[in-house]
């Protein structure tokens, strides 16, 4: 390690998931120097029990159900079932290739990558493998673990977090799902194209309740049409172990019998035992309090990521991380407008959106400002090709831009892209409407809803 007594870094980032590292490479590019810890592996949850796996396994549930379904475009195949070790060698080796990547990365940018527990210990300092690694500034960005309920014990077998799922040997023949938000159904959504028996339980009225409320029923339809069941308005009330799983009750009395629990209720920060409080960094229920620049209420202390109360999204911490590097470097970056962070739940169908949903943009400008258009994917060419159903939802100041895009249907994560751009260039429908799209894609479906929001309609009826 590059660092004796005399050395005080630029920055000193802890933690080395997407927000610290993110946050690490943007300083080095700058001329900072830096010094990054991680007590575990380079690429944090994202790259190693998020993001990167949940995504593998979904294509691989893509893989098997287009198998299934192979006679219906002509095409002969037999599905035999899934290996479940072949799904995760697939997986690991994904982790493995990007995993080098970004351990070379690191290294190529001379950022001093330090593999240990560290703590904060003073407002310019953390300590690591029995070192003081001193900083002009530091950067907390320990994370999140997935949560419980107090009194759910998370034993890794019976009653697993999203952590054991993704390492599962095996495939269960049924399964409870606490949680209708964006882990629990990309997790019912993979076990039901593996033959899993699944039943989600959601406190809420709807899946996905972060949502515009038309995506989530949406979802709801293509879930039911799958055989994916739901229980909604339903709270959680206890699990007790049956001979061969377990039993889930709710609060309305409904009980559910199945292999096992996945707990999806959400995930907590990483902040206990780490000095934060103790060196004066300002919480709030583990998160550490941040404002718009990701400063904490301590000037040489910034945090990104899970960490901070903002959304809980690899992008949201690369962008974070971006952010602070580039303010520590003097530049003047501009704070992250949330609303406009494209949002994507990877499941079949996929949920994407990105700006506000209709009921925020009512209660933001009144329902009279509010227009409204809804684009079916049946009048899309490619749509139909891929025999997917769903829509797109626009949402726009009357007069004025579009302020919120939904989208329910396969591949349409890949869609938001221009989605993005749209709401974060303030775009009018009629400025849209000039814009050419390829024919055939699904890109052309939100062309076609925003001439059609522009009043010229050409493959929607008027
Ligand atoms: P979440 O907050 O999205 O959903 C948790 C759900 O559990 C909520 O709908 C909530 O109403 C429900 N719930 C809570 N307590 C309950 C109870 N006692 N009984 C019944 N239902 C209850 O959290 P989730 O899905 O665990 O995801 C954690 C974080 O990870 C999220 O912030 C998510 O955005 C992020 N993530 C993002 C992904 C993506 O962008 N594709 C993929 C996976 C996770």
């Amino acid at each position: 390690m590059a660092n004796d007594a005399s050395t005080v870094f630029d920055v000193v980032i802890l933690g080395g998931g997407s927000g610290g590292y993110a946050a690490a490479l943007r300083a080095a590019q700058l001329g900072l120097s830096v010094a990054l810890v991680e007590k575990g592996e380079l690429g944090g949850t994202c790259l190693h029990r998020g993001c990167i796996p949940t995504k593998a396994l979904l294509h691989a549930a893509e893989i098997a159900d287009e198998t299934k379904e192979a006679a219906e475009f002509g095409v002969l195949a037999t599905f035999q079932g899934i290996d479940i070790n072949g799904v995760h060698k697939y997986k690991d080796d994904v982790i493995a290739g990007l995993y080098k990547g970004l351990q070379g990365l690191v290294a190529s940018r001379k950022v001093t990558f330090i593999q240990g527990e560290g703590k904060l210990s003073s407002q310019t300092s953390v300590d690591v493998n029995g070192q003081r690694i001193e900083g002009r500034h530091i950067v907390l960005a320990t994370g999140s673990v997935p949560r419980s309920i107090p009194g759910l014990e998370i034993d890794g077998n019976r009653v697993i977090s999203s952590d054991h799922a993704l390492k599962l040997d095996r495939i269960p023949k049924s399964a409870v799902i606490l949680g209708g938000g964006v882990i629990g159904v990309e997790f019912a959504s993979v076990w039901k194209s593996f033959g899993v028996e699944v039943t989600i339980v959601e406190a809420l009225p709807h899946l996905v309740p972060l949502e515009d409320e038309n995506s989530s029923k949406l979802l709801e339809r293509a879930f039911r049409k799958r055989g994916i069941k739901f229980e909604l308005k339903a709270r959680f009330s206890g699990v007790e172990y049956t001979e061969t799983g377990v039993r889930v009750s709710t609060e309305n009395g409904k009980q559910i019998d199945a292999d096992l629990l996945l707990v999806a209720i959400g995930r907590g920060p990483v902040s206990a035992g780490l000095g934060y409080e103790e060196n004066g960094v300002a919480m709030d229920r583990g998160y550490v309090l941040v404002d718009e620049y990701m400063r904490t209420n301590v000037p040489t202390i910034s945090a990104v990521g899970d960490l901070a109360p903002t959304l809980q999204l690899a992008h949201v911490g690369f962008a974070e991380g971006i952010l602070v590097a580039e303010r520590l470097a003097g530049l003047k970056p501009m704070p992250i407008d949330y609303d406009g962070v494209p949002r994507v739940t990877y499941s079949n169908p996929e949920v994407a959106s990105v700006g506000i949903s209709e009921a925020k943009a009512v209660e933001l400008y009144g329902k009279e400002k509010v227009v409204t258009l809804k684009y079916n994917l049946a009048g899309n060419g490619k749509s139909k090709i891929l025999k997917t159903a769903g829509e797109i939802k626009l949402v726009q100041v009357k007069d004025g831009a579009v302020v919120g895009v939904h989208m329910v249907g396969a591949r349409m994560g890949e869609q938001v892209g221009e989605a993005q751009l749209i709401y974060n260039w303030e775009a009018l429908p009629a400025e849209v409407a000039q814009l050419i799209h390829a024919h055939p894609t699904q890109s052309e479906a939100l062309g076609e809803a925003h001439l059609a929001l522009a009043g010229k309609p050409l493959h929607a009826h008027d």
